[in-house]
């Protein structure tokens, strides 16, 4: 069983201390940062990478975004940053902002799933930048989940999940952002965003910056076909009930939907994860209040959470509701879309 830490009220630095040890020993940690959870171990041993695999279930093919807390630290980790890079750096991090570059030849393979380059993020989360500068080395983390589930954003979903399968659990509280950081590579002078997260297209093109959207960001992946986040490619955030997006950009018409489909299948269980404003005019049995229509960062806050509860209402279908694609609006769709297996419902 893991040993759990509560930082909820305060940082306890002797428990960090012994996490750090923990890490620098080749073991695993689940900590906090601004976007999800993470379970990290040293990016810097191969045998711990391993075990973060083996703890999520994840598939070798799909690399690891490691995390540092200072500058300094890449020097040990990549080559050639360019000026945009540079720029991305200084205006992002620390932030939920992770950036592609040429790996060093000595990072484990394992870290990369034998790429190249390698995903580097400087979270801002107090829990996170201690427990990376006490263990004085770069921490390989990817979301706090068993592959393909929703990623964990509270203590209980994860503490039930991964109590059995990691050394460490810290609890710093709900995750601020609620989604993953944003993943971004820059080729030919332009920014291509593989994942998309809370730092929008838009906050990337003040930076006076070329900003592309990897075409997979919405659309299906076919099999066998390249891609250039291998995250893309793997079934993710869906719960084992069957579940629809149903989106217009007029909610009048989101909603007759959803109850047209609720009408034409009285003989289902069917449930709504929908916006607050709209429970009361939708008729399902069960309702899950995502957030405020009006405060889409409050729904990101709360995606994954209400994902989870889906498969916990034994239901025969899930209905969700779709929200506008700009700014961090992109992000959530981008996660729904494959929590429904890209089963979407435009409406007029
Ligand atoms: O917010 C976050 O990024 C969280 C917290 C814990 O920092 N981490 C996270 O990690 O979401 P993970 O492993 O769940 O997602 C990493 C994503 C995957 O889609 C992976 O394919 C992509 O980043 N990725 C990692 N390294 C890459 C690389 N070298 N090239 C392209 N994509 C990469
Ligand atoms: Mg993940």
């Amino acid at each position: 069983m893991s040993k759990l830490f509560d930082f909820k009220e305060n940082i306890d630095d002797s428990k960090i201390k012994e996490c750090a040890l923990a890490i620098k020993k080749g073991k695993t940690v689940v900590f906090p940062t601004e976007t999800v959870y993470g379970i990290g171990a040293n990016a810097l041993s191969k045998d711990a990478v391993d075990k973060i695999f083996k703890a999520k279930g994840r598939p070798i093919d799909n690399p690891l975004i490691v995390h540092i807390s200072n500058i300094d630290m890449l020097d040990g980790l990549v080559e050639d940053i360019n000026n945009i890079e540079k720029k991305l750096m200084s205006a992002f991090w620390p932030g939920p902002f992770t950036i592609i570059l040429k790996k060093k030849s000595y990072l484990p393979d394992n870290v990369t799933a034998g790429l190249d380059t390698v995903g580097i993020r400087m979270p801002s989360d107090k829990i996170a930048l201690e427990l990376i500068r006490e263990a004085g080395v770069p921490i390989a983390a990817p979301s706090a989940n068993i592959s393909g589930k929703p990623s964990g954003t509270n203590i209980q979903d994860i503490f039930e999940e991964l109590k059995d399968r990691v050394d460490y659990i810290l609890d710093g509280g709900n995750c601020d952002i609620g989604i993953e950081s944003t993943v971004v590579k820059v080729t030919s002078n332009k920014v291509k965003i593989l994942r998309p997260g809370k730092i929008s297209k838009e906050d990337i093109e003040k930076l006076g910056l070329e900003v592309l959207l990897d075409d997979h960001i919405f659309n299906d992946v076919n099999k066998d076909e390249l891609v250039e986040s291998p995250g893309m490619k793997h079934r993710h955030y869906s719960p084992n009930t069957k579940t629809m997006l149903i989106y217009s950009i007029n909610d009048k018409s989101m909603i007759l939907k959803i109850n047209e489909i609720i009408d034409n299948n009285n003989d289902k269980k069917i449930c709504v994860i929908g916006f607050n404003e709209h429970k009361a005019s939708i008729n399902s049995k069960e309702y899950i209040e995502m957030g405020s229509k009006n405060n889409l960062e409050n729904v990101s806050k709360n995606i994954f959470t209400s994902l989870r509860k889906v498969d916990k209402l034994n239901c025969d279908l899930c209905l969700i509701e779709g929200v506008v694609k700009n700014g961090v609006g992109a992000a959530i769709m981008n996660r729904l879309i494959r929590a429904c297996e890209h089963s979407v419902i435009y409406v007029d």
